[in-house]
């Protein structure tokens, strides 16, 4: 089949390629800017995403617009999507399996998305796109570059929500400066 959004759309919906389409409501293909220079990836959609099969729409999502405007961004100029497309029961991290079973549809993204820079919103998705071992408290902002593409490992917005001392926070807006500045040098931000 010809690799098309739409076809990857369909394909996912329909999706029985792991134990994860058991219990969904809905699978969350991810969205956004189809000619966007940046990919945001999360780890797999929440309660509010398998309701409504959008990606960050419950109270990471709203925190991840936030982050997104406190650089002059919006979700209509990137494209977010997750490493597991279907939720995993109680929003457990998902096995090795699933992410195995369901990567081939993030590589058909960023294979027709084309992006310059992926921004890696916490371990599940550093793990598979930058290293399996990851650290991510020390690794966090510094960027990686694979075959001219550049990606950023970064906290999960969960996590942020959750950081009781401000530090991840601290560390988190490091990173969205780091992001807008390479966004800069690489001629794709434009001012507001
Ligand atoms: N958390 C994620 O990792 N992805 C979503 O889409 C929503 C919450
Ligand atoms: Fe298919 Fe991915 Fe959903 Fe598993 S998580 S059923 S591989 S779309």
């Amino acid at each position: 089949m010809e690799l098309t959004w739409e076809n990857l759309e369909n394909a996912v919906r329909a999706c029985h390629g792991c134990d994860l389409c058991a219990e969904r409501r809905n699978a969350v293909p991810g969205e956004g800017n189809r000619k966007a220079a940046v990919l945001f990836v999360g780890e797999g959609p929440g309660r509010q995403e398998d309701e409504q099969g959008r990606p960050f729409v419950g109270p990471a999502g709203q925190l991840l617009d936030r982050m997104l405007s406190s650089i002059g961004l919006n979700r209509e100029q990137v494209f977010i999507a997750n490493v597991v497309k279907c939720r995993p029961p109680g929003n457990r991290e998902p096995t090795q399996e699933e992410a195995a079973a369901c990567l081939p549809y993030l590589r058909a993204q960023f294979v027709l998305l084309r992006p310059k820079i992926i921004v890696c919103l916490g371990r599940t998705a550093a793990m598979h796109i930058v290293r399996p071992d990851i650290r991510i408290t020390r690794e966090r902002g510094r960027w990686v570059e694979k075959k001219g593409v550049y990606i950023l490992p970064t906290y999960h917005p969960s996590a942020l929500l959750r950081d009781e001392t401000g530090q991840k926070k601290r560390e988190a807006w490091q990173d969205l400066k780091s992001l807008r500045e390479k966004m800069r040098e690489l001629g794709l931000y434009e001012e507001p």
